[in-house]
C-alpha cells in the first residue's frame, strides 16, 4: 500500500522569533559551560564513541521509499558518533538521553541549509525513545535550561507547568532516561520526529542486526563498553523508515505520539571492526568532534518536519556558530580509517 502524501505543517507566524530565542538560551548555557571547562556542543557534549561505517542501500525498494540516496543500491562511507544527551560532561549512570549521529558521507542534491546547498553530506541523528515527553520546542529547551540546577528544578517546574502537567512530564523523564542502557551496541535508535521522504513523510529508526540483546545495568563507561565489542569484531543496524498515513495515528506536528505504523528497511549501517581507543581513533574522534551532526544537513526532499524539527534548525545553527566547526567533509581522511 503506498502512504499518504496528505501530511502538512502548522507554522505559526512568530516562530522563527521563538526558535532563534530558544537556541540563544542553549548556547548562553553552553557558553557558561565553557567558561567553566571546555567549549562544547550544547547538547550531546560527551561522545561515548566515534567509528568509521559504511551505509549499505539496499536497492530494490518499493517506489515511496526510493527517493534520494535510497533511490539506488550504492554504498556510502559515514562517520558514528554515540553522545550522552545532556550539555555537561558527567557519568554514564547519571540518567540521560543516549544519542547517535550518522554522517553519510558523499551524498548528492541540493541540501537545505542556505549556503550549504552543494554539501556532500546528510545526516541522520536519533535517539533511544520513538517519541519524546515534550509537546513543544518550549517546553523541552525549559526543562533543559531550568534542570541545570536539580534541587530548585522541582518547584520551578510546578510553578511553570503547573502541577498536573509537571508531574506527568517529570514522570516520564524519570522513566525515560533513567532507564537502564547496559549496551550502546543492542538498542534500536529513533528519530523520534519526522521527516519529509520524498512526496511522503517519514521517521526513521536504526535497529540493530544480530546482537545479543544486553541486560543489567548502565556500566562505568558506556564507550569502553561498545569499544571492546568493535575491537572484536562489526557491528550493524538496519536503517528502516514508517510512513505518515493520517494526521489521528501519525501527526506531523506533535512529538508526544509514538508512531504504529511499519517499519520497512532501507539500509545497512555497519560500524567495521576497528580499535577506536588506537592513536587513529583517537584522531578520528578528534576530527568528529569539529564536525557538525545536524538533521538539517539533508538534500531538500528530506527536510525536516514539524515545529520540534524546524526549532533544531535554529538550535545546532547556534550551537555549532558557538564552537565553530569544520565545513562538512566528502570523505574521512585516509590516515582516520583504520
Ligand atoms: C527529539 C529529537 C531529537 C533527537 C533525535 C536529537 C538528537 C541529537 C543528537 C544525536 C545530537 C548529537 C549530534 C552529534 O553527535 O554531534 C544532538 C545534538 C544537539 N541537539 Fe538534538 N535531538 C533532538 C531534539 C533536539 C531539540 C528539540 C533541540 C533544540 C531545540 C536540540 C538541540 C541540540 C543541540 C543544540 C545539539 C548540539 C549541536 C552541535 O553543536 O553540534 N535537539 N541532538
Amino acid at each position: 500500500m503506498t502512504p499518504s502524501t496528505d501530511w502538512k505543517e502548522v507554522i505559526a507566524p512568530d516562530e522563527a522569533a521563538v526558535f532563534e530565542r530558544l537556541a540563544a538560551q542553549l548556547a548562553d548555557l553552553q557558553k557558561a559551560r565553557a567558561a567553566k571547562s571546555a567549549m562544547r556542543r550544547a547538547l550531546h557534549a560527551k561522545p561515548n564513541v566515534v567509528a568509521h561505517a559504511t551505509l549499505e542501500v539496499m536497492g530494490a525498494l518499493p517506489a515511496h521509499a526510493a527517493v534520494g540516496l535510497f533511490a539506488q543500491p550504492k554504498t556510502y562511507q559515514a562517520v558514528v558518533r554515540f553522545s550522552n544527551g545532556g550539555g555537561a560532561v558527567q557519568g554514564d549512570k547519571r540518567p540521560d538521553v543516549r544519542g547517535v549521529g550518522v554522517k553519510v558521507l558523499g551524498v548528492g542534491g541540493t541540501k537545505l541549509i542556505p549556503g550549504l546547498e552543494n554539501a556532500p553530506t546528510q545526516d541522520f541523528l536519533a535517539i533511544l525513545s520513538s517519541a519524546v515527553p515534550f509537546r513543544t520546542p518550549e517546553e523541552f529547551v525549559w526543562v533543559v535550561v531550568n534542570s541545570v540546577n536539580p534541587l530548585a528544578f522541582l518547584f520551578k517546574a510546578l510553578a511553570h507547568l503547573g502541577p498536573g502537567r509537571a508531574l506527568s512530564l517529570l514522570g516520564a523523564l524519570q522513566k525515560g532516561l533513567g532507564a537502564p542502557v547496559p549496551s550502546l551496541a543492542a538498542n534500536r535508535y529513533y528519530s523520534a520526529l519526522p521527516i519529509r521522504f520524498g512526496a511522503h513523510a517519514a521517521k526513521y529508526a536504526f535497529v540493530p542486526v544480530g546482537v545479543e540483546p544486553a541486560t543489567g545495568s548502565t556500566p562505568d563507561d558506556l564507550g569502553a563498553e561498545l569499544a571492546g565489542r568493535l575491537a572484536k569484531g562489526p557491528l550493524g543496524w538496519d536503517l528502516q523508515v514508517q510512513f505518515f498515513t493520517d494526521e489521528r495515528t501519525t501527526p506531523i506536528e506533535d512529538p508526544t505520539i509514538d508512531w504504529p505504523t511499519p517499519f520497512v528497511k532501507v539500509a545497512r549501517l555497519t560500524l567495521a571492526k576497528q580499535d577506536v581507543a588506537s592513536e587513529r581513533g583517537k584522531k578520528l574522534a578528534t576530527w568528529a568532534e569539529h564536525l557538525s551532526f545536524d538533521p538539517w544537513h539533508a538534500p531538500v526532499e528530506f527536510r525536516p518536519l514539524g515545529a520540534m524539527m524546524r526549532s533544531r534548525s535554529a538550535a545546532y545553527r547556534v550551537s555549532t556558530q558557538t564552537r565553530t566547526v569544520s565545513p562538512e567533509p566528502a570523505s574521512i581522511p585516509a590516515e582516520l580509517v583504520g
